[in-house]
């Protein structure tokens, strides 16, 4: 394996690009191949089986594409097959899960809202985390619709707006001080949740921890790209790759392919 191979990223859709984009900007000179599987989005509904197949194939792609380490740039893809792909495959692998713990630790009225996919909030993985903190209160809200209208392109909308005020209102009204971000499609409805939280709820997502933890995963594995060079990003969607382009706010290497 050699350092200059790809890191490779998936997500059920375009929103694990705010995971890409957290990675490209702590190591700037690794190349990266992003697969936006939105043809098959939302995870979030499906079957555990039926996400781990879905992870098997994307991987099998990131690696016949010899990537060096693969970044599971979905929660839900995360709670429900991490397990399954890493006694599968030998290439470092790195989830995403809800970023329970800072909120936890730094929530002062011990009451945090989570909003996440129901695949992410009836995983098992979550369900043990949670365990950690019975001096919390934690409101599970599943993102019913979310993942939907942003990969349709609606975000800055009046039907966005209506479904997180519908949300986020009674985690607000139960006093809650952190929001956590449980879906790596969410991070791009922080300015809309902005417009409905008051600024005391701190909003928080898991994006630079994961590209933390691909940095030291790659260094003690030994594979850090060296180069100079700035890495090379290409990214597929298995759908509209305009709807990719958009929101990653660039059109150069982003490309449709049936993986
Ligand atoms: N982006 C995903 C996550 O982090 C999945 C959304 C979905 O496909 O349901 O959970």
């Amino acid at each position: 394996m050699s350092n200059s191979n790809p890191i490779g990223l998936f997500d059920s859709g375009i929103g694990g690009t705010s995971i890409w984009k957290e990675v490209h900007a702590l190591l700037p000179n690794e190349n990266t191949i992003y697969l936006a599987d939105s043809i098959n989005a939302p995870y979030g509904k499906k079957t555990k089986d039926e996400i781990v197949s879905l992870c098997f194939k994307n991987v099998d792609f990131l690696l016949d594409n010899n990537c060096k380490l693969v970044v599971v740039a979905c929660n839900t893809a995360t709670t429900n097959a991490i397990k399954e792909m890493r006694a599968k495959y030998s290439v470092p692998i790195i989830g995403i899960e809800p970023a329970i713990k800072p909120a936890a630790n730094l929530s002062e009225t011990k009451t945090i809202g989570i909003l996440a996919t129901k695949g992410t909030l009836n995983s098992e993985l979550f369900n043990q985390q949670l365990q950690n903190y019975s001096n919390v209160t934690f409101l599970e809200q599943v993102g019913y619709g979310l993942v939907e209208l942003i990969e349709a392109g609606k975000i800055a909308t009046e039907e966005m707006r209506n479904l997180l005020k519908l949300y986020l209102r009674p985690m607000i009204d139960a006093g809650i001080d952190y929001l956590v971000l449980g879906c790596s499609h969410y991070p791009y409805l922080i300015t809309e949740i902005k417009k409905i939280v008051p600024n005391t709820v701190q909003i928080i997502d898991s994006g630079q921890a994961v590209a933390r933890q691909t940095k030291a995963v790659l260094a003690q594995h030994n594979l850090l790209n060296t180069s100079k060079e700035k890495g090379k990003a290409v990214f597929y969607s298995n759908s509209d790759a305009q709807v990719l382009k958009n929101i990653l706010g660039f059109e150069s290497g982003v490309f449709q392919n049936d993986f």
